[in-house]
């Protein structure tokens, strides 16, 4: 075991050596900026004054002095901003020629130029920088590193740990691939509290991630306080416990109530928090299928009347939302109506995924409703198939007519889709592809490579128990969003997304270890243009990604570097 670490630990330091070597034209950033150019000498942050372009907005000067106080803090005295630009030291410039979210970073020995447009720009820049920066930057109480060399981190005493700020010279400029750079989590399954999210929003930060989906009603939970529905919480938001791994037939369950939800405080707290780390946050409501919690709370809104209960099972409920009833339509316009007041994004989710029509098919509402609509059964689609892109096409006018558009998962393809609807591609890429030919915008979130509840690695007897398939951050680094797409369609791309669901994963530390580190290689599929994706460069900038995923205390895996398993889980291991 000591040997196995022994060689794991020189394996990485060999790797981290290699890494942030000006002769090597390589640098410890991910995800890995677009060009790249090392200078002459190096510049000694410690010893630097911070001075501000006066055009520096309000939330740009929040990051510089968010970016001082840590500076401060690792150094042990306290730094600032001065107004007016220096003629040495680390200046905060804006400059209006570059784009929304580009940045330039120039370093000479005299000076660290941060140059952005925008509030974002600067942001990312800083991004950039904090991580050719020691890692007591992230923590001051973290141990040592030199940075020039990323060398084996060791203990020093604070005062010499001085020497240890200097980074090379480089001219860097930077700007992302797509727009859309997403990270999903599923607050449903289990309940995660807004102290994790906010935590959850820190790390999607550091990658430049700027999308949070947040996946907050399924079957198992309703987790967001709806003021006209109360009973969507105090009743669907707890469930009396949860069946234990995938013992369907028969039934085990653990015993063990589970429940949670946010405030309408809580959530305009998370999205201010993410707001000003430029992370927009997009809420989904899945409908019609994935509503049991909701029909336990209001089991009129179901086909049969019900009773239904929160489910304690994971997979696919046939018992789905009665589209024949009006008052299915009140429900969702009432839910919507205080989702649009809480969330500002253009963008709401709306689901539409696995949702099966047996319910449908035996209702006589349902039924009166496909018969008053015309829809008829074709070659291609059942009536009621019909019948969900009706329920689709009505909540997205809806939405529309309140300056809002949808997002659904790649059903809402499967019949007739309305224009203005984005497709969010999880079965394969197929349906992203299919979306951007016909003119709909998509975001991929392939299950093979971006569904981080998956294994990180094949040594699954090692891994958390978990919900399918080892999919390794090499096979996620691997995934190139526009491939099949024609060159004319490739415009409809708006991005890439990962998706962490919960089914098997209650802990913090649990949900971290499962997105981390193939966050950083969703960053590099989402910022990084083809030809600087680099798998052995990539994983040097790994082993630095986990010296500062020490410092800021998240768990990850070390399955890159041959260790697979997370360190202190004691819960069921993989079969
Ligand atoms: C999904 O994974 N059901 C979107
Ligand atoms: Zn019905």
């Amino acid at each position: 075991m000591k040997l196995r670490f022994l060689l794991a630990a020189s394996a990485l330091a060999i790797l981290a050596s290699a890494c942030c070597s000006p002769k090597n034209e390589t640098i410890c950033i991910i995800p890995e900026p677009q060009i790249v150019n090392f200078g002459e000498g190096s510049f000694d942050v410690a010893r630097a004054a911070i001075s501000i372009d006066p055009a520096v907005c309000e939330l740009g000067r929040e990051h510089i002095a968010e970016f001082a106080i840590r500076l401060g803090n690792a150094l042990g005295s306290p730094r600032q901003g001065v107004e007016g630009l220096k003629d040495s030291g680390i200046r905060f410039i804006i400059d209006k020629k570059l784009a929304e979210e580009q940045y330039v970073i120039d370093i000479t020995p005299e000076c660290a130029d941060i140059k952005a447009s925008t509030a974002a720009g600067l942001f990312y820049a800083i991004q950039s920088l904090s991580q050719l920066l020691p890692d007591k930057y992230f923590n001051p109480d973290a141990i040592c590193t030199e940075i020039e060399t990323c060398q084996k981190p060791k203990p020093c005493p604070k005062s010499l740990c001085r020497k240890f700020w200097k980074i090379p010279a480089v001219h860097i400029e930077d700007s992302p691939r797509f727009a859309y750079r997403g990270m999903h989590l599923d607050v449903s399954r289990h309940f995660f509290g807004v102290d994790f999210v906010k935590k959850y929003l820190d790390v999607m930060a550091l990658h430049k991630i700027n999308r949070f989906h947040w996946h907050l009603s399924d079957d198992q939970g309703w987790r967001i306080e709806i003021k006209k529905y109360p009973r969507l919480t105090s009743v669907g938001s707890t469930r009396p416990e949860t069946m234990l791994l995938k013992n369907f037939e028969p039934y085990v369950g653990d015993g063990i109530p589970h429940g949670g939800y946010y405030t309408q405080d809580e959530i305009r707290e998370v999205v201010a928090y993410a707001a000003s780390k430029h992370i927009t946050v997009i809420p989904e409501i899945d409908l019609p299928g994935h509503m049991i919690a909701a029909m336990a709370a209001y089991p009129e809104l179901g086909c049969t009347g019900g009773p239904y209960k929160v489910w304690q099972i994971w997979g696919v409920a046939n018992e789905v939302l009665c589209p024949g009833k009006e008052k299915t339509f009140e429900f969702i316009e009432g839910v919507l109506d205080e989702i649009i007041e809480l969330f500002p994004s253009e963008y709401i989710h709306i689901g539409g995924d696995e949702c099966p029509k047996s319910a449908w098919e035996k209702c006589p509402d349902c039924q009166k409703r496909i018969a008053e609509l015309g829809l008829k059964t074709d070659e291609k689609h059942t009536a009621e198939q019909y019948l969900q892109n009706y329920v689709t096409a009505r909540v997205q006018d809806y939405l529309n007519a309140r300056g809002r558009k949808i997002i659904g998962w790649d059903e809402i393809l499967e019949g007739n889709l309305a224009k203005g609807a984005t497709v969010m591609s999880w079965r394969g890429a197929a349906g992203g592809i299919e979306a951007a030919k016909n003119g709909f915008d998509a975001i991929m979130v392939p299950a093979g490579y971006l569904y981080f509840d998956y294994y990180q690695s094949e040594a699954v007897e090692k891994e958390p128990f978990a919900i399918c398939c080892p999919s390794p951050i090499e096979k996620t680094y691997s995934f190139e969003p526009l491939e099949g797409i024609p060159a004319k369609a490739q415009k409809h791309i708006l991005g890439v997304q990962a998706n962490l669901w919960t089914e098997y994963i209650s802990t913090p530390a649990h949900a971290e270890y499962m997105v981390l580190p193939r966050m950083d290689a969703l960053s590099e599929l989402q910022w990084c243009q083809p030809e600087r994706k680099d798998y052995e460069r990539f994983k040097e900038g790994v082993a630095r990604m986990m010296r500062i995923y020490d410092a800021l205390g998240y768990s990850y895996s070390r399955n890159i570097f041959g260790e697979p398993g997370l360190p202190g889980y004691t819960g069921p291991l993989g079969q």
